[in-house]
């Protein structure tokens, strides 16, 4: 089904001067079928859209900023691998609806949808300009509803698996994320509902809960005035590398489970939160007296 020519499926202009890529990677566990990553354009979104493609799947790749967009499609038909992209922003449904277009345009169908796209915060709520919580919010919970609302058709017709991207600041809350965690935490009560809701379907709807993980290096998140700045300190020996948290993710869809907890501090704050509730809000309190640096 897929289109094999690698420089298709692109929404801007590729550059004339480069040789033709290789051929088109199509072996795997993914092998035949078609992902929409959003929010691929970088971080976690790129390398797991990667992975779905060293894995033989063909993956549109999503995001605002175009430029960045087409270095990383370039860079993807480059190394041989079966790739689009739709520049899109996933909180408008107009937008959403033209990303899944892509899919069906360029590679004929679609097994896999990941809800990647985010905007992140570290701002007091207290603080927070009303636009800037809605902005983050709606990144997190219409991003995943609308790119789902106009794929769902398309899912159903193959039965396939949609996988919303949480975090474990969902599973309890965290000061200076207020927007972020009320996100988060919608998107995963969503999963659950819909998988009860579709079940007649077919479709796996799955929710992954990810924990510190590396950054890139120009990665920004919103202040309590909305300006894009670097995210909090997170302790290097804490974080996950993209490409791991990349391979659980594809575990995961490949296994349709329900949920992943990533990392250990990820199972340890949903054990606490369910058994020990009051004792977890005596770590957060007790780490915003004496951490400050780590939520601002
Ligand atoms: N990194 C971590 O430690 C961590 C921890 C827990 C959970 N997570 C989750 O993992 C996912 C990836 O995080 P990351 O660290 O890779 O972040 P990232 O580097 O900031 O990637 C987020 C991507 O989403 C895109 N995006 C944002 N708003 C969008 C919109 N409205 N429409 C389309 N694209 C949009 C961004 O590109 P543009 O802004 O250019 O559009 C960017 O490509 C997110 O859901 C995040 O919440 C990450």
């Amino acid at each position: 089904m897929f289109d094999t020519n690698p420089m298709a499926g692109t929404l801007l202009t590729a550059s004339p001067t480069l040789s033709r890529p290789p051929a088109v990677v199509r072996t795997g566990p993914f092998a035949g079928q078609v992902a929409i990553v959003t929010g691929s354009e970088s971080g976690i979104g790129r390398e797991t859209a990667r992975a779905l493609c060293e894995n033989g799947a063909a993956v549109v790749l999503n995001g605002r900023n175009a430029e960045r967009l087409e270095q990383t499609r370039l860079a993807f038909a480059q190394a041989g691998l079966a790739v689009a992209s739709c520049q899109a922003d996933v909180t408008d449904y107009a937008d959403c609806e033209r990303l899944i277009d892509t899919a069906i345009r360029e590679f004929g169908q679609l097994n896999i949808l990941i809800t990647n796209a985010s905007i992140s915060m570290r701002a007091y709520f207290a603080d927070m300009q009303p636009e800037v919580f809605r902005q983050v919010l709606d990144s997190n919970v219409y991003g995943t509803v609308y790119p789902l609302k106009a794929a769902l058709p398309h899912l159903t017709k193959t039965r396939g698996s949609v996988t919303f991207i949480s975090s474990i600041s969902a599973l309890n809350g965290m000061p200076s994320g207020s927007a972020y965690c009320a996100g988060k935490a919608a998107v995963a009560n969503l999963a659950h509902t819909l998988r009860l809701e579709l079940d007649h379907t077919g479709i796996h709807f799955g929710v992954v809960h990810i924990g510190f993980t590396q950054n890139d290096a120009d990665k920004r998140v919103l202040d309590a005035a909305g300006r894009p700045v670097p995210i909090a300190h997170r302790p290097p020996r804490w974080q996950k590398s993209q490409g791991q948290v990349a391979g659980i993710i594809l575990k995961h869809i490949r296994r349709r489970r329900q949920r992943t907890v990533i990392s250990a501090l990820g199972r340890l704050i949903v054990l606490i939160h369910t058994y020990l509730p009051r004792l977890g809000d005596w770590v957060v309190l007790t780490t915003i007296r004496r951490l400050r640096h780590f939520y601002e």
